[in-house]
Parts: C-alpha cells; structure tokens; sequence
C-alpha cells in the first residue's frame, strides 16, 4: 500500500487525485495527509476524499504522515516550492502540469531532483487521451516519414476561454499565462508526437478582449452593476460544485472565483502566435486564442511522405460527432480517413487511465512513452517562459540560455 499526500485542495486535486485513490485504488494507495493554503476548503476536501487527514502546515504533514509520494495539485505558482520540499524529505513528486512557471523554478527543480535521486512525474493527461494515443501509434508507424514542420491553433471558447481572467490564472506571477499554464499541455503534446526539443522560441501576445479593453470593470459578478449588460456574467452560486468548493470558503483567504473579467489588473494574454524551431530542425507555428465561437484544436504534421490533419472539437459545430479523425494525405496525394470513437470520461478518457498508471496495482507497460518526467516538464514549460520573454523583450529566445547549467551543449 503506498502513501500519498496531497497539497492544493482544489477543484483537480480532489476530483483527479483525492477521489481515484479512496474511490478507485484503496486496494493499492492510501491518501495519509492533505495541505491547502485554505483550511476550509482542505477540511471539505477531506470530506469529500475518505475523511483523510488535514495537516495545517506542510512541513509537519511529511513528518508526521510520512507519505512516500506527493502529489501537487495547488496554484502553478507555488508547484516548485512544494516539489522541492518534498524531494528534500525523502518523497518521490507526482505534480499537474504545467510542472512550473519560469526558467528560474524549472532548474530549481531539475537540480533537486538531481541532488536527491528522488523522481517527479508531471502528469500530462493530453498524452493519455485515446484520441492522441492512436495519432502517436500512426505517426510512429512513418506514414509520414520524417517530420519537417507542425501548425497548430488552440481556441478556447468564451465560456471556457474567459474563466481564466476571472481566476488566479489571469495573473503571469500566478500562472505564466495562458503560454504556460494551458499551452504546455500544447507544447507537450507536440514534443511527444515529434520526438523532439524546442531551440529558439519566438513569440507575439495581446489581451484584445478581456482586461482594461472591456467595456465595464467591476470587483467581481456577484457584486457587480453591470449584470444584465454584461457577456461575461457568471452567477457562481449557481454552480454547486463552485459554491461547495470556493463561495463557502472565502472566509480562510478571501479569494473569490468570480472575478471580473475585465479587471485592469489582468496582465496575461488572450491572444498569442508562437514561432518554436526544434533541436532537429522542426519548425512550429502555434496560436491560442481565448476568446473564440466554438473550442477546439487542430494540428497539420508535414513529413517528407505526407501530411496527418489531427484536431478535436470541445464545443461548437462538430462537438457532436461521436467520432474524431485523423486524416493522412500521403505523397501520392490520396487521402486516407482513420475514425477513432470519442472516449468517455474526464478529459476525453485521459484521466482514468492516467491514474490507473499512478495508482493502479502493476505498472504497465509503456512503449509510447506515455508517462512523463521533469524533463519533458520542463522542455513544454520553458517554450511558454521563452514566449513570455520573447513577447516582453521582442527578441527571439534561446532554450539552452533558459536551462543554464542544465543546458544540452
Ligand atoms: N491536467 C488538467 O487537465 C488540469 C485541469 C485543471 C487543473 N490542473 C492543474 O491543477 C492545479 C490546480 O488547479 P485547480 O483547477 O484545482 O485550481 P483551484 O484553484 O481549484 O485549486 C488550487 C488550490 O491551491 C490552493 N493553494 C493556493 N496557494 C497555495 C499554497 N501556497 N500552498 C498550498 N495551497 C495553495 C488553493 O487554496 C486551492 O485550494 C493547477 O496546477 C492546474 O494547472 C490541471
């Protein structure tokens, strides 16, 4: 039976991690202790997870519950401090993307990881999706030869696009941006499929919607005057999970989930372009967009023998479809359609089967490389990091600068 704590009692951490091991993998894990800035919400959380136990300070908890393995599920911001803490006192790391926010925290990590010989996993559950599994099995068959470039959009909806500027998200000290807290998964799935390491990363950003370019500022809905004028409205009481586990919370540490989406104080972006060239000379375009009529992905791999169009879409238009395609367009110029049935569960079918790998009762085997380490943590971090500078300073950024003793020359 292996011991797992758990710090950063919020909405991923309990419906992810808590549930899975009291719920699913009792027989093989045991939850030993939960830590969360907001006492409130860790003791719900407690609740919620099989009554485990709450700690009021991080420290004590490792001491005293003496987990093997911690899970870190809190604001991106802190994941470093908490992954290196726990590396120090003997554990093993599982932590969410993105592993963390900046080049600085990134070798912090590294170079703990290395003077511990203790292990961090990053859990990107994308890799795991059904969906992207059988893009990974087709393009390691070579139906495209080798890989010369990739284009890839991401569209957030306004529904789903806009929750980030309401939350801690919107602020690049709390998250790096959307570039880092939601395009590493972006960045990551890329990497993986390609086989390959970003170089030179160069990159444009915006916020064309929300922030100061809206139309009304407010502190937050639920106190707002502009509620029947206003797009973004979100009445957060409405939605019990968002009451249970944020509104009757706010007492600990005031902070509120509702925030306005046009708060000058919002300094991420919500439209982006990047540029990454790889290591082997891969070329990259990647755009994100926070704030589009439908929500979705799409991806074009170009190889010397032929062109995958891969893409999904979460909402809108072809939400419906209960399939999801890969198409191949080989050197000859047919098209060749692969239908691969939409997978049920969180995520696309992605979280249950990332965490039968964590928790489940024999590690299985991985011959896609499936699970992911620090390395592969950091190689999707520093693309975003190196977009947020190259966006601050106008200047393309070296990857290699960013990893520093770390570098691969
Ligand atoms: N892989 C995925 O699909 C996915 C989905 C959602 C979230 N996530 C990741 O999971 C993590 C949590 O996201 P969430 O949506 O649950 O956010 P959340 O806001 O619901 O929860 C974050 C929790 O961290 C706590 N916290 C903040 N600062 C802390 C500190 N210094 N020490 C301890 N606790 C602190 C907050 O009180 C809150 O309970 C993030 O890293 C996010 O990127 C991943």
């Amino acid at each position: 039976m292996k011991r797992y704590a758990l710090v950063g009692t919020g909405g991923r951490g309990i419906h992810a991690y808590g549930r899975a091991i009291v719920q699913r993998h009792a027989d093989t894990a045991t939850l030993v202790g939960l830590y969360d800035r907001n006492p409130l919400r860790a003791r719900y959380a407690s609740h919620e997870c099989g009554d485990a136990p709450v700690y009021d300070d991080f420290d004590i908890m490792l001491q005293q519950a003496r987990p093997e393995v911690l899970i870190v599920t809190c604001v991106d911001r802190y994941h470093h401090e908490y992954i290196v803490r726990a590396l120090e006192a003997g554990c093993d790391v599982i932590t969410e993307k993105p592993m963390t926010i900046d080049a600085d925290k990134v070798r912090a990590i590294l170079e703990a990881e290395r003077r511990t010989g203790r292990k961090v996993t990053v859990t990107f559950n994308v890799r795991h999706m059904p969906y992207v599994t059988r893009i990974k099995e087709i393009l390691r068959s070579g139906v495209i030869g080798r890989i010369l470039s990739a284009d890839m959009e991401w569209l957030l909806d306004r529904s789903h696009g806009a929750s980030y500027f309401r939350r801690w998200h919107r602020m690049l000290g709390n998250s790096g941006g959307l570039l880092v807290h939601k395009a590493t998964h972006h960045f990551d799935m890329v990497n993986w499929l390609i086989e390959a390491e970003p170089k030179t990363v160069y990159a444009n950003g915006a916020l064309r919607v929300y922030g100061s370019a809206g139309p009304y500022h407010g502190e937050r809905c639920s106190s707002c005057a502009h509620t029947h004028e206003c797009p973004f409205y979100w009445d957060a009481a409405a939605v019990p999970n968002a009451k249970r586990l944020y509104l009757d919370n706010e007492a600990a540490d005031g902070y509120h989930i509702d925030g306005c989406v046009f708060d000058p104080e919002i300094d991420i972006y919500d439209t982006m372009s990047v540029a990454v060239r790889y290591t082997n000379g891969i070329l990259l375009s990647y755009s994100l967009n926070a704030h589009r009529p439908w929500e979705g992905w799409q991806l074009a791999l170009n190889g010397e023998a032929g062109r995958l169009e891969v893409g999904e879409f979460y909402s809108g238009h072809a939400a419906q479809d209960p399939n999801q395609h890969v198409t191949l367009y080989n050197i000859k110029g047919e098209k060749i359609v692969y239908d691969i049935p939409k997978a049920a569960g969180g995520h696309g079918g992605a979280d249950d089967r990332l965490t039968e790998r964590l928790f489940g009762e024999r590690e299985l085997p991985d011959p896609l490389g499936l699970m992911a380490g620090s390395w592969a943590g950091a190689m999707s971090v520093l693309i975003g990091a190196a977009a947020n500078r190259s966006i601050a300073t106008g200047e393309p950024v070296d990857i290699d600068a960013l990893l520093g003793e770390f570098a691969r020359r």
